[in-house]
């Protein structure tokens, strides 16, 4: 049956037969990390890229990792296999683990690894990257540390709901009249056919595919500046999109909230969005 196993430790074992003590870390302090994997033909997409960058989060925090890149990797592709997935995603989380309820972590303590696999349509993420959304412009109230990809996402997640509050799909996060990312998703624009993005610094999480993105970008002629840009450039920019494991290159075509605008699906927006398809079909690593 499909989506009925999942990742406990290093064992896939069937769905209902974990439990979760109380004092996880990641439940009392959101103590943990985790990444999501796209599977395109029940092979995991950037499957390196995403556990490297698994990896650095882990050191930031000091977390231990109890398993290399190479066993995650065989752990990820039997949950695919076990679960039949076809098209879909692997969410894998790693909290701190257990221990008595104290802000202090201990730095000798047992990671705890779970995670889970789903299938996904892929028509309904070709009709919003056809068609384009919506997005809400919000202040971006988190913490500095956006480059640790944590479990600590409320900031997130209530930008997100503002965003739905308001009929859009996805946040556009500002902190102080300079834009920074989405609420689960990193922000590019185009001016005079340049693209521009917000520099991989602590106020961003370097997406993966953000970091795909720019490469096909440069390797086909078009510039990119990792340059933070401001509110008033978003507005005036001739084509708005963002990107992520789960949207691919999804067009913008509409920005409400504190200021509001109307955007064109433009040329460089869908040369991109091809280029992504055709790395998606070689599916190979292309960062590093
Ligand atoms: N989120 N910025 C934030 C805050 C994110 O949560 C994500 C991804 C991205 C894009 O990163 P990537 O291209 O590596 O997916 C940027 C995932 C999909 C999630 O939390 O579901």
């Amino acid at each position: 049956m499909e989506n009925s196993y999942v990742l406990y430790h290093d064992q896939i074992i069937k769905d209902g037969s974990i439990s979760v003590d109380p004092e996880d870390r990641g439940y009392l302090f959101g103590d943990g990390i985790y990444e999501v994997v796209f599977v395109y033909d029940k092979k995991p997409f950037a499957f390196h890229e995403h556990f490297t960058r698994f990896e650095q989060s882990a050191e930031k925090l000091e977390l231990a990792m109890p398993y290399d890149i190479s066993t995650f990797k065989k752990l990820t592709e039997e949950l695919i296999s076990r679960n039949n997935i076809i098209n879909g995603m692997v969410y894998i989380q790693m909290t701190r683990g257990v221990a008595p309820r104290n802000h202090l972590y201990e730095r000798n303590m047992q990671s705890i690894v779970s995670g889970f696999a789903k299938s996904v349509s892929l028509d309904n993420i070709a009709a919003s990257q056809s068609s384009g959304i919506a997005t809400y412009l919000t202040e971006d109230i988190r913490w500095l540390r956006c480059d640790i990809k944590s479990l600590n996402l409320l900031g997130n997640v209530m930008a997100k709901r503002r965003a739905a509050d308001f009929d859009c799909q996805e946040a556009i996060q500002h902190r102080d009249g300079t834009v920074t990312e989405g609420s689960s998703s990193n922000v590019f624009i185009v001016k005079n056919g340049t693209l521009k993005t917000h520099p991989s610094t602590n106020l961003i999480l370097n997406g993966i595919t953000r970091q795909i993105v720019i490469k096909l970008a440069q390797e086909n002629g078009i510039t990119v500046i990792e340059e933070a840009f401001s509110v008033d450039d978003l507005l005036n920019a001739d084509e708005v999109f963002i990107t992520s494991t789960t949207m691919e290159v999804t067009p913008v075509i509409k920005l409400l909230g504190s200021a509001s605008k109307s955007y064109d699906i433009g040329p460089v927006t869908t040369k991109l969005q091809d280029h992504f398809k055709k790395q998606i079909k070689k599916n190979t690593s292309v960062v590093n």
